[in-house]
């Protein structure tokens, strides 16, 4: 047996060496009596030394370990010899250490012997072979697409690679292989994936890295619904190969319109009800001026009611602050008590107004509710839908280990760029608008739903695709209703206008999200946990230090020169 020395006991004038590899540990008793070698060696080693054992397996007769698999058996070494030695570990390779995370980043490599990361890694490796080996059942062929590309367009920064060839021109790392496999649809391959990396310099967060992994692929021929039952398949066989799960087929679909409705977001966490009651009809028309106003300007307003629900003043207060940062003023509150409203809003609920609002929520005695409301509506959904993320935490309405799989469809084709107030694609703008929206393509993009859909899981964007538009004609009425001329189109995309002219089949596809797929098999909530060498959230690697300044000779090669002051530690 090979492996690392986990611990070392000296029992009784045995030695007793934990023997570590990917797959657990093992017991090995070293009888310096019977083996004398073995036991001056065994005087050597130190925690995290590598050995190679030759012994004979025995049983532990009344010593067994029922914590461990192997816990019924040891080795009695016959010799015992050191390969590798290790200088003190600056953490154990135990599951719960305290070491900070910026101490095991910079170790990574030992971070990665401890077996929780151990198993994740092996998780992660299955759930890739299980995906591939799904994918080509299906027909699928695996393809590489290029790094050094031009810019794509997914709306996020790109990573910009200088030539040296071509001084003062950049390849763009691909922020997807969107493009590419759109080219390969009209090459005729008919079904691509690729597990493949991209690369979006934006803001990180737990569930973002500026490089991370998707599964790819993209079909021929095909409508929304294939492409959604073929990856309904796909998550299937990941999470009954890997975790044992069987996700429920066909997994649900909700319209973006409906999801908004219902939810106030477009990633809804379908684990637990709390739906968002619109009772703008209700309150709008109220003596209450901030209900009032957003009402009579065309907004919303959202209730959710919480069955017998104890909130003190300052708890309710407290509230506001969960909807402050999407926009919202605050949030306004009754309680329906021996059949009179109760808080905020109970002056304005006498009569019949009170009477109606009690009908529309369903409240019952003891029950509280919550009102959200915004002149614009979709600032009062947001608000109302993490309001709603916020007490289901608080009231413990979600439960461990359950599972909430949604496809979300029908998406806004378009949406208010806020810096620049143009129409952006909310998708990309390679989507196809819904058939019978595209007569809106001009006179009112902002209502024309596109044939996009994402695939939601506990309240996470794990994925998301569409059809494309595959007549030049069509997409050149998204690309004006974007407000890019001809002239644009042609510089940005013309190589993909020029084959979409040359023969293009309907197509249409997806990615999903792998690393945080992976999250969910693993059942963890921090992205670096299921990526082997991950960057911090100043997308750094406190490994092998990158990003790093560069000679100014490289510099000058390229044709560049800093000007900016340089940024110190990455960490700083
Ligand atoms: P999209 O941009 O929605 O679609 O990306 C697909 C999925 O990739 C995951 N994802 C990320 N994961 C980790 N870190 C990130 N920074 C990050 N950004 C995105 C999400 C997301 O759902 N070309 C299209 C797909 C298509 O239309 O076929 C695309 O890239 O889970």
């Amino acid at each position: 047996m090979c492996g690392w020395v986990h611990r070392k006991r000296d029992l009784g004038g045995f030695a007793f060496l934990e023997l570590r590899d990917r797959e657990g540990v093992v017991q090995v008793m070293i009888d310096p009596g019977a083996a004398p070698e073995a036991g001056a060696a065994a005087k050597e080693v130190r925690p995290e030394f590598v050995v190679r054992v030759e012994g004979i397996v025995a049983s532990r007769g009344e010593n067994v370990n029922p914590k461990i698999p192997t816990g019924q058996v040891e080795v009695h070494a016959r010799n015992l010899e050191i390969l590798s030695r290790s200088k003190p570990v600056p953490f154990p390779m135990e599951d719960q250490i305290d070491a900070l995370e910026t101490t095991r980043l910079g170790f990574r490599y030992l971070d990665l012997r401890r077996p929780a990361l151990q198993r994740i890694m092996m998780l992660r490796a299955k759930a890739a072979r299980v995906a591939r080996e799904a994918l080509a059942e299906r027909g699928f062929l695996e393809f590489e697409t290029p790094i050094l590309t031009r810019s794509t367009p997914e709306g996020a920064r790109d990573y910009l690679v200088p030539s040296r060839i071509s001084p003062g021109s950049f390849y763009a790392l691909p922020q997807s292989p969107q493009l590419f496999k759109q080219l390969l649809m009209v090459a005729g391959f008919d079904r691509y994936f690729q597990l493949c990396r991209c690369f979006r310099d934006e803001d990180l967060r737990a569930d973002r890295q500026p490089e991370f992994t998707q599964i790819d692929l993209e079909m021929s021929f095909v409508a929304a619904d294939d492409v959604m039952a073929v990856t309904d398949e796909l998550l299937a066989r990941v999470f009954r190969d890997t975790i044992g799960f069987e996700v429920p087929r066909p997994i649900p679909r909700l319209t973006y319109a409906d999801a908004i409705r219902r939810f106030g977001v477009d990633n809804p966490d379908v684990r637990y009800g709390l739906e968002l009651i619109d009772v703008g009809d209700v309150l709008g028309k109220t003596e209450a001026r901030f209900l009032r106003e957003p009402f009579e300007a065309g907004g919303r307003i959202a209730a959710l009611r919480i069955a017998g629900a104890t909130f003190s003043r300052k708890e309710l207060d407290e509230l506001n602050e969960v909807v402050k940062p999407y926009g919202a003023k605050g949030v306004a509150n009754a309680k329906l008590a021996g059949g009179a409203w109760q808080g905020g809003l109970a002056k304005f609920l006498g009569g019949e107004p009170g009477a109606a609002f009690a009908q529309r929520t369903g409240a019952a005695d003891g029950d509280l509710v919550l009102v959200v409301a915004d002149a614009d509506p979709d600032t009062a959904s947001t608000a109302a839908g993490r309001l709603r993320q916020h007490l289901a935490r608080r009231l413990g309405l979600v439960k461990d280990a359950s599972w909430g799989f949604t496809w979300v469809t029908e998406f806004p084709m378009f949406e208010r760029d806020a810096a620049t107030k143009r129409w952006a694609a909310k998708h990309h703008p390679f989507t196809q608008p819904l058939r019978e929206d595209a007569g809106l393509l001009e006179s009112d993009p902002g209502k024309v739903r596109a044939q996009a859909y994402d695939v939601v899981v506990n309240g996470v964007e794990v994925g998301g695709g569409s059809i494309r538009t595959h007549e030049p004609e069509l997409q050149g009425r998204v690309f004006r209703a974007l407000g890019m001329d001809e002239a644009e189109a042609q510089r940005r995309f013309g190589f993909l206008l020029e084959a979409l002219a040359h023969g293009a089949p309907p197509h249409g596809g997806l990615a999903l999200g792998f690393d945080r797929l992976v999250m969910f098999l693993a059942g963890t909530d921090s992205i670096r946990d299921v990526i082997a060498f991950p960057k911090t959230t100043r997308a750094a690697c406190l490994m092998t230090g990158a990003p790093a300044e560069v000679d100014e000779a490289q510099l000058k090669e390229l044709g560049l020169a800093y000007k900016g002051s340089r940024g110190g530690s990455p960490e700083s």
